[in-house]
């Protein structure tokens, strides 16, 4: 029985003695930095999401290497939208590009494609060069919609996928997000940072069908060396030889997280499952109340995050009140996201305003993410709900 009074923290990462012992295993090993954990990581999980796969220490990382070997530069437009995390965003001023700023779409949290369509129009000709569409959440983007208009105004696309690992699989009614584009040429980035859906404390994936782009990419993660550190160490060619063929950077994942990035692989759709049981009692406590709406979803979707919709008609506090409320009962919440085109940098940089991105803002302005983690206990999720559901009812508006 969980203790009424005892916390409930908004994530909390779920490892063992699995994870443990291979740890212990790399540190007696001898070897900790990128070496054949690392190639063992990568070519799994590929072999999960069916695209050729490089590791990474973030998924921020991981984007900005991929634009990188898309050529993107300084000048560059990149379409990004503006309910996202600022990695999205920054890694095209990282290059030098511009980030764009797009709406999302209504009743969602994705980049809206007819939105896209229209900024698109409205920018000097040949200079948009990329679109980083993201799985907000978990929840998988219009993909389909996405490609096609980056076809049709030749851009590259990177996936943000930091959020959708595990996708669905086959014979899963859709291509896994995060493979979508790069199986198609060009990217997509996963994040297993803290709280994401596998985790290696801080750590990402890249995904791309491209040989040349998985090439650039693996030099430039390592400071534009054209030899890995474990091909120097285990090559029968002179070791300590090597060319720097570009100003590279430092991006290379240990195998101590590598490892652990393994066994957790190993769980993920035990973990998926652990989501999905959460996300369902949740959908069914909540479907109805005038207070709350569910969060969209599909069957198979990574559910990294439960964005619970607070319907302002109907309540009596703030949003913000709410989760005071929330966090005097102990339960741990957080606010995906608030919108990149608030944040001071980027709205001096491209003067922004708030009635280009009314969905964006109307989201932020309801949005409270609920716990959602492996190992919740149904004792927890139900607190969660009695809670929520207690202070709708106490704060109505009759
Ligand atoms: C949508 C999105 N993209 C990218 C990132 C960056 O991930 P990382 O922390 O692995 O760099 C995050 C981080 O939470 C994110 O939410």
């Amino acid at each position: 029985m969980v203790n009424r009074a005892e916390p409930i923290p908004f994530s909390r990462p779920f490892t063992g003695n699995e994870e443990e012992e291979a740890v212990i295993r790399v540190l007696r090993s001898g070897w900790l930095t990128t070496g054949k954990e690392t190639l063992a990581f990568e070519s799994e999980f590929g072999a999960f999401v069916k695209t050729p796969c490089l590791a990474v220490n973030s998924a921020t990382s991981g984007l900005h290497l991929a634009l990188e070997a898309c050529g993107i530069g300084p000048g560059d437009l990149v379409l990004v939208p503006s309910y996202t995390f600022t990695s999205t965003a920054e890694v095209a001023r990282y290059l030098g590009a511009e980030a764009v700023f797009v709406d999302v779409a209504p009743g969602t949290f994705h980049l809206d494609p007819v939105k896209l369509e229209a900024t698109l129009e409205k920018l000097p000709p040949g200079k948009a060069k990329a679109v980083i569409p993201v799985h907000y959440g978990g929840l998988p983007c219009y993909m389909e919609a996405v490609l096609s208009i980056a076809e049709k105004y030749r851009l590259k696309v990177i996936e943000d996928a930091a959020h959708s690992f595990p996708s669905p699989l086959p014979p899963g009614p859709r291509v896994p997000a995060g493979s979508f584009a790069g199986a198609a040429g060009d990217a997509g980035v996963f994040s297993f940072y803290a709280t994401k859906t596998i985790t290696t404390g801080e750590g990402g994936m890249i995904a791309s069908g491209n040989p040349d782009m998985i090439k650039r990419m693996s030099v430039m993660r390592s400071h534009g060396i054209d030899r890995s550190v474990w091909n120097r160490y285990t090559d029968t060619k002179a070791s300590w030889y090597y060319e720097v063929t570009a100003p590279g950077f430092k991006y290379n994942i240990p195998d101590i997280l590598s490892a652990i990035g393994r066994v957790q692989l190993s769980r993920v759709m035990r973990f998926l499952a652990m989501r999905q049981d959460i996300a369902s009692m949740y959908d069914r406590a909540f479907t109805g109340d005038e207070h709350f709406t569910i969060p969209p979803s599909g069957p198979g979707d990574a559910r990294h995050l439960y964005p619970l919709r607070l319907n302002p008609e109907r309540l009596s506090i703030t949003r913000n009140e709410f989760i005071e409320k929330l966090q005097e009962q102990g339960i741990g919440v957080s606010v995906h996201f608030i919108p990149l085109h608030t944040m001071p940098y980027y709205k001096k940089r491209y003067k922004l305003k708030d009635e280009d991105f009314p969905e964006s803002l109307s989201s932020f302005r309801r949005v409270i993410s609920l716990p959602i983690w492996p190992g919740m206990t149904d004792a927890q999720v139900e607190r969660v709900i009695t809670v929520v559901k207690e202070l709708g009812f106490a704060y109505t508006i009759l």
